[in-house]
């Protein structure tokens, strides 16, 4: 099936430089906003499937919250152990009130 844009929260609950966690079509994806940039990226950390978004934001640089792992939320890239594989992302887009992301 061809990937496709789909509304996936209003842009007025993403909290600014927080996260969120939106399921779209069944897939949990983990919503950052930073300065005024939206970031979509799986909610699992590519360790051991944690929770990115329990986790911490700062800046663009997310730090998953069970053995620290750290990924670059722009790129997905990991920036420190014990994460491996970088994270999956997802692009977004604004429309209107709506933040749409392509899954
Ligand atoms: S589960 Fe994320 S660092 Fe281990």
């Amino acid at each position: 099936m061809a990937e496709t844009f789909v509304p996936a929260i209003k842009i007025a609950d993403v909290p600014a430089n927080g996260m969120v966690v939106v399921n779209v079509n069944g897939v949990r994806i983990a919503v950052a906003k930073v300065d005024g940039q939206y970031y979509a990226f799986a909610d699992e950390c590519t360790h051991e499937q944690c929770s990115l978004a329990e986790g911490d934001l700062a800046g663009t640089t997310v730090t998953c919250m069970r053995h620290g792992a750290e990924f670059d939320v722009r790129s997905g890239a990991v920036l420190a152990p014990p994460a491996v594989v970088p994270v999956k992302l997802y692009r977004t887009r604004v429309d209107g009130e709506a933040l749409h992301i392509e899954v």
